[in-house]
């Protein structure tokens, strides 16, 4: 197939049409508030003003490009589209090569769209028009991209001298101005933004609140299928099936249906191995609803039933999990909740005989990072790791991020330092760069113990620190357990929490995984 060329001319009348309809009601059965809330338009305005809030000037232009049209090297072909999600904060747009600018003096946001020629239309359909964006989006004014570059030449310099972006090569093409008459900003914008995101809007809550429906919807019915399953692949189907047809395609990251010793893989997304012989599965898996995400985890027994050994891992990390939510509310400095959980999975594995000695020193030690390994969670947004603003959930620096900006690892040095931390700052009542829960932030808690071989005999069994406080023969009966993780999304609210997240766990997961079971 042959793709037209970008578009070059402005339009000439009217078109009408578009598939970007932010009212698009997909057969959901969620409670009216959502219903209502989907469909009035995306709040840009306010979130733009949260942004103007953050940044602190009265003067000058934001400019943000959205995602463009992209195609792999040598191909005609490119990958799924995906939004910008700073442009989406600003826009609720989700199409590509699209850019918006607001002017700070006079608080004006403008949408600028691609024009759409006859020739694409046939190809690819349409985006909306002038028009038509006018009226889906929540915007001052809307204009074609052909026309931005004339835009920035006459209102850039002596009255508004500062344009704000998030990168350098995000810089505007901008028709000749003389040298020095405005300056380019790449430092304010996006801590102004990361600490406008990080307390959601009502309207985003509503939005996270229906992906978890949704992704809730899957995981429930990977549970009744269970039985029936007989590879990781099932269950991956499974769970997009469900998503698909409730209208949420894209996924926030990639599923994770890990069996055995693939459940103690944290970012395991391979997904094509047999269950027979295995004990448990870990699925953790979310689907975005317009351009928000869930992340959401169940592990569940493969033929039913636990085995004494896998029931006393689910038991334990469900308390880990259940306490740290109860404590959830406003005040709350979550790298504690971390250091509870870490406590509690302490004194569990010392009663099962897989820990030994005394439990300060193993605190002391951070053994229990040896199946304990990554953070108690992050905050969930248009990004699934969403941005944290410039305080930290847990750790205070992006160097034991796995996978350039994924999950922290927390091994023991880190653990350790984290309980010194708690001590100290307790004393001085000072916590320099921690982050204290706010209502409206999203956070996920997902607690985990993981039996990984290579992990454990590689930096644990083997070192004079921590070999001693891990009997090797209980560990043995364990390693077929692979690994537990449970994973909700916690809203936190004025006097305390609301869990968003419905996905069936507990008795309820085995009382559908083994038959008594609603209709999804
Ligand atoms: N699904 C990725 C995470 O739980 O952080
Ligand atoms: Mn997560
Ligand atoms: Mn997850």
């Amino acid at each position: 197939m042959l793709r037209p060329t970008a578009p070059s001319r402005p339009p000439e009348g009217q078109r009408t049409g578009g598939y970007a309809d932010m009212c698009d009601h997909s057969r959901l059965d969620v409670q009216k508030t959502v219903e209502s809330a989907r469909c009035d338009k995306y709040p840009a305005r306010l979130h733009v003003r949260k942004v103007v809030k953050e940044l602190g000037v009265d003067n000058g232009i934001i400019y943000l490009p959205g995602e463009p049209t992209r195609l792999y090297e040598d191909s005609d072909m490119g990958p799924a589209f995906r939004q910008r999600k700073y442009f989406y904060y600003i826009t609720g747009v989700n199409f590509p090569d699209c850019a918006v600018t607001f002017e700070l003096a006079t608080d004006r946001l403008t949408l600028w769209i691609p024009f759409v020629e006859p020739r694409q239309i046939l190809w690819f359909g349409s985006t909306p028009d002038a028009s038509r964006a006018m009226e889906l989006y929540d915007v001052d004014e809307v204009r074609y991209t052909s026309q931005l570059p004339k835009f920035l030449h006459a209102n850039l310099g002596p009255s508004s001298p500062t344009l704000y972006i998030l990168h350098p090569n995000q810089a505007p093409h901008v028709a000749t101005l003389p040298r020095g008459s405005y300056r380019v900003d790449f430092l304010s914008l996006q801590p102004a933004m990361d600490r406008a995101r990080v307390v959601k809007t009502d309207y985003e809550v509503d939005l996270i609140r229906h992906a978890n429906a949704i992704s809730s919807a899957a995981h429930r019915r990977v549970a009744v299928n269970l039985l029936d399953m007989e590879n990781e692949s099932d269950i991956e189907a499974a769970f997009q099936s469900i998503c698909t047809t409730r209208g949420a395609r894209d996924q926030a990251y990639a599923i994770i249906a890990g069996a055995g010793p693939n459940a103690s893989t944290l970012h395991y997304d391979a997904n094509n191995q047999p269950l027979e012989g295995k004990q448990l599965v870990v699925v953790d898996a979310g689907c975005e609803w317009k351009c928000y995400a869930s992340d959401i985890t169940r592990t569940l027994p493969i033929g039913g039933t636990f085995s004494t050994e896998g029931a006393a891992i689910y038991k334990l990390v469900e308390r880990m999990q259940d306490e740290c939510i109860a404590a959830i509310r406003p005040g709350t400095l979550y790298f504690q909740l971390h250091l509870k959980a870490a406590a509690i999975a302490i004194e569990g594995l010392l009663k099962l005989g897989i820990l030994r000695g005394d439990v300060h020193d193993i605190a002391q030690a951070g053994t229990v990072s040896a199946f304990f390994p990554h953070g108690l969670g992050h905050h969930v947004g248009l990004e699934v790791h969403d941005v944290s603003g410039d305080d930290r959930l847990l750790l205070l620096t992006d160097s034991l991020k796995i996978e350039g900006g994924k999950r922290e690892m927390v091994p023991p040095a880190t653990l350790v330092s984290l309980l010194r931390e708690a001590i100290t700052s307790a004393a001085t009542g000072r916590y320099k760069g921690r982050q204290v829960l706010e209502p409206n932030m999203i956070v996920t808690v997902e607690p985990g113990i993981y039996f990984c071989r290579e992990y454990i005999e590689g930096y644990f069994l083997s070192s004079p620190t921590h070999g001693k406080f891990i009997d090797r023969d209980v560990l043995e009966k364990y390693y077929p357990v692979g690994g537990v993780r449970i994973e909700d999304d916690i809203l936190v609210t004025p006097d305390g929490y609301e869990n968003l997240t419905s996905a069936p766990k507990g008795t309820e997961m085995l009382n559908l995984i083994n038959g008594d079971f609603q209709c999804v």
